[in-house]
């Protein structure tokens, strides 16, 4: 059996070829990025690079390799911000360094977002800057809503850690009070920004599984994103970075409204593999400039493969089977927006039982910085005791804020929503609150459906307009009559 690559782009002899290019003034330059590939004969566009101004050029580079197979991994020495707040998380495509900055000097922290599918990348880039954290001195606090189990290697590398939407909730809420702490501070030193270590560290929140707080049915999701509004707006200025790491496919799936939309667009957006949808939504959310095309990041490197039946039989070429793309991106909010980057390689690339080692040569030994002994009171009992222990009636009043906070936001979430609720929705609402019968049904009659629509904190529904309702709904086949006027949800 014989192997072959693909054959070389434009039958290429030289590893890289650039290619300017330019439209006259008054047109603005587009292109189709398939038509392009096939009129340079490339099969693979990993092997190719294409970056716009947005306007009139582009620039257009052919590499004979994919050019981000294989990327050095990052010592852990050298996961330090410089005095620019600027850290080195990969390389481009050109081989650049590849930076994000997590401190502007004269202005303060950054807000920031990761986006991408499942197994992109995200939390191994998390991981990479968590790492960075340390080492330079910030305070992480972080979110980690699936359990614990996305970044597990962050335990104990961090300031504080939270694996719950209640913890996150303490977390931000913490997060806010420091932010005013700080600013009461600041204010009384006659200090308009932020200066990093004079006196106080950066601190910085994070916060991967993002969309699980976010979405839609999520138990606190107006009080999050609320809060995350809140730190993008006044925690900058203080110190007080806020980032979060998702999987969405539309910005409006995460929290509603324009909590994000005004958050990305200032600070450091970027996009790992990424949907269709979620595409169409960055453009139409302004966060990309209409026309702008930046190469897909396909889910394994290499040509697509026609493969005849007969190949093997013939003997004929044996396709070689394209790499992973985990940790490829687009560093949306740096001055090469359209350029293809990649992630320094983090961890291990098969699977390890427990933690990763190589994660944790990363962090390094030692203590991760801690907050401004001047904020713990402002951070209040969940933060200090974060660890689980501390004296007893810390402990007890950190549970019940805790507790406090989740019933609070719960409520406000369920009146916000009953009080503009339709009564279409809210029939619909109790039959999914109901319990089942059983006969392992949900399903309620008249009277219950009456008894449970009025006690839901929304407006008062008289018999005449539920009636009317149910019988819309059963038409509309978002309801389905059972026997003995019982009615349950469609399966
Ligand atoms: N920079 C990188 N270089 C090479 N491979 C990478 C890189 N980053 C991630 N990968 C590969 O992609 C896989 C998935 O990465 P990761 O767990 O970070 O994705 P994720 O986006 O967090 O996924 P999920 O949505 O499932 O949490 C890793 O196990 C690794 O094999
Ligand atoms: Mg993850």
């Amino acid at each position: 059996m014989t192997t072959t690559m693909a054959p070389a782009p434009l039958g290429l002899d030289v590893d890289v070829m650039e290619l300017e290019v330019q439209v006259p003034p008054g047109k603005l330059l587009t292109y189709d990025l398939r038509a392009l590939a096939s009129s340079l004969e490339i099969l693979d566009t990993s092997c190719m690079a294409v970056e716009t101004d947005g306007l009139t050029r582009a620039l257009v580079t052919i590499y004979r390799d994919p050019p981000l197979e294989k990327l050095e991994p990052v010592r852990g020495e050298d996961l330090v911000i410089d005095a620019q707040g600027w850290l080195t998380v990969g390389r481009y495509h050109d081989g650049q360094p590849a930076q994000i900055r997590l401190y502007v000097p004269g202005s303060g922290a950054q807000r920031g977002a990761l986006f991408g599918t499942t197994g992109a990348g995200k939390s191994r880039a998390l991981q990479l800057i968590l790492a960075a954290e340390k080492r330079s001195g910030i305070v992480s606090w972080l979110a980690d809503l699936k359990g614990g189990q996305s970044v597990p290697e962050a335990a104990g590398q961090v300031d504080w850690r939270v694996t719950t939407q209640e913890g996150l909730l303490a977390m931000l809420q913490a997060a806010v009070r420091v932010a005013e702490e700080r600013m009461r501070r600041y204010a009384a030193m006659g200090r308009s920004s932020f200066i990093i270590n004079r006196p106080d560290p950066l601190l910085s929140v994070r916060i991967d599984e993002a969309n699980r707080a976010l979405e839609k049915g999520a138990p606190y999701r107006d009080k999050v994103a609320a809060l995350i509004k809140e730190l993008g707006r006044t925690g900058r200025s203080v110190g007080v970075g806020i980032s979060i790491a998702a999987q969405a496919s539309h910005v409006d799936e995460l929290g509603g409204s324009d909590t994000l939309r005004g958050m990305l667009k200032e600070g450091e957006t970027i996009l790992l593999r990424w949907s269709s949808s979620m595409m169409q939504s960055l453009v139409s959310d302004g966060l990309l400039p209409p026309g702008t095309h930046i190469v897909p990041i396909p889910k394994r490197s290499g040509p697509p493969l026609l493969r005849s039946r007969f190949a093997s039989a013939r003997g004929m070429v044996k396709p070689k089977p394209g790499g992973n793309t985990g940790g490829m991106a687009y560093l949306l909010g740096s001055d090469r927006p359209t350029a293809m980057m990649r992630f320094f390689p983090v961890g291990s690339m098969h699977e390890v039982e427990g933690l990763d080692p190589l994660i944790l040569d990363l962090y390094g030994p030692g203590e991760p910085a801690h907050l401004e002994a001047t904020s713990h009171e402002a951070a209040g009992a969940a933060y200090l005791t974060r660890d689980g222990d501390g004296p007893a009636h810390l402990v007890e009043a950190a549970k019940e804020e805790t507790k406090r906070l989740a019933e609070q936001a719960a409520a406000e979430q369920k009146n916000a929503s009953t009080g503009k609720a339709t009564v279409a929705a809210r029939i619909v609402r109790a039959l999914e609150d109901a319990d089942e019968d059983e006969d392992g049904q949900q399903a309620l009659d008249f009277d219950e459906l009456f008894a449970a629509v009025n006690a839901d904190g929304g407006k008062p529904v008289g018999a005449p307009v539920l009636r009317n309702n149910l019988t819309a709904l059963a038409k509309a086949d978002r309801l389905v009559a059972l026997g003995a006027g019982r009615y349950t949800l469609p399966s």
